[in-house]
């Protein structure tokens, strides 16, 4: 038997977020329920995070309430702070994310702390979660490049992430916020990540803005890793991240799993015509 790669559909959370043209909340809904069609076991639905920072996410409690629940999916939405968390837990969410950052600089612009100041932050949401016995998954952004800092060290991706591990995430997902890395870069960085948390707590969340995000991924196959995350229709960039394009397409890692004899349990032939759904929603001017 084929061994098994999760792949964490990211469209219609950072795939939409960027979007400056509101996408209206019917449109949303349609696309997580299509998306809930294809054999994905974990969606990034949406955001709580304050409507000043991010307009495009302010709709996050009527996504959750319209959205078709499939049993065999985990609805995720990322939650930055304990108001986040308690609007998550609301909306039924199945899993929520802390987001943070292994670059200073991006802590800042993105969430308007230094990284130790957002550990701190962290811990009263995941103690009220380990009481909810939700599961939190842990971001680190920046991972090799940051927008602001230049180079990211790699023994610094390894403290962030062994920070967030240690307080209780499941799982850490390694973001190449800007796309800016390379496979040499992706593998120093996996090393020192490696010392502190097993491969298969791990993800690869990878950007595609240099068009490497494959290579990325098949240098984190090699290291170990087993779930990646990707956005149908390489929709995405973060707003707080100049530069920062699409997630890597779902279709293009959906392919190169099966060519590398992964079995992911999407159905390959449904994915077209929802990366075409999903691209409509884009506004041109972005
Ligand atoms: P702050 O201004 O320091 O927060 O922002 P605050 O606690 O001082 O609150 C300011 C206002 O926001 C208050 O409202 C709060 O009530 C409200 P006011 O009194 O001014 O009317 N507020 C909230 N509202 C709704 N939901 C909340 C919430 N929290 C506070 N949860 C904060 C700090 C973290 C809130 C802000 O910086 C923020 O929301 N940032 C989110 C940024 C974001 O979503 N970025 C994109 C996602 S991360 C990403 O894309 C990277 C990733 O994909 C991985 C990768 O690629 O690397 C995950
Ligand atoms: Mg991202």
């Amino acid at each position: 038997m084929s061994e098994f790669v999760t792949i964490f559909e990211m469209g219609p959370r950072d795939g939409l977020q960027n979007e400056k043209v509101f996408v209206p909340t019917a449109h949303k809904i349609e696309l997580v329920d299509r998306l809930s069609t294809c054999g994905f076991r974990k969606i990034e639905v949406t955001s709580f995070v304050s409507p000043k920072w991010v307009p495009q996410m302010a709709d996050a409690q009527d996504v959750m309430d319209g959205i078709y629940r499939h049993p065999a999916v985990v609805y995720s939405v990322l939650t930055p702070n304990v108001k986040g968390y308690t609007a998550a837990r609301k909306a039924s969410a199945d899993e929520v994310a802390i987001f943070g950052s292994a670059s200073e600089g991006f802590s800042k612009k993105n969430i308007n702390c230094s990284v130790a100041e957002s550990i701190e932050r962290f811990k009263p949401l995941l103690e009220k979660a380990h009481h909810d016995e939700m599961p939190v998954r842990g971001y680190v952004s920046c991972v090799t490049d940051c927008p602001f800092d230049g180079p990211t060290p790699p023994e610094k991706v390894g403290e962030v992430a062994g920070a967030l591990f240690e307080l209780g995430c499941y799982e850490i997902s390694l973001g190449d916020t800007i796309g800016a890395g390379r496979p040499e870069t992706i593998g120093k960085m996996l090393d020192a990540v490696l010392d502190r948390v097993p491969a298969d707590k791990l993800a690869g969340h990878y950007h595609d803005t240099k068009a490497r995000a494959l290579q990325n991924i098949s240098v984190s196959l090699e290291k170990g890793l087993r779930t990646f995350d990707s956005a149908i229709g390489g929709l995405g960039g973060c707003p707080y991240a100049p530069g920062a394009k699409g997630n890597v397409a779902t279709e293009a890692v959906v392919d190169l799993m099966e060519s590398n004899g992964f079995e992911t349990g999407i159905r390959r032939d449904l994915l077209t015509e929802v990366a075409e759904y999903a691209q409509n929603l884009r506004s041109t001017d972005t």
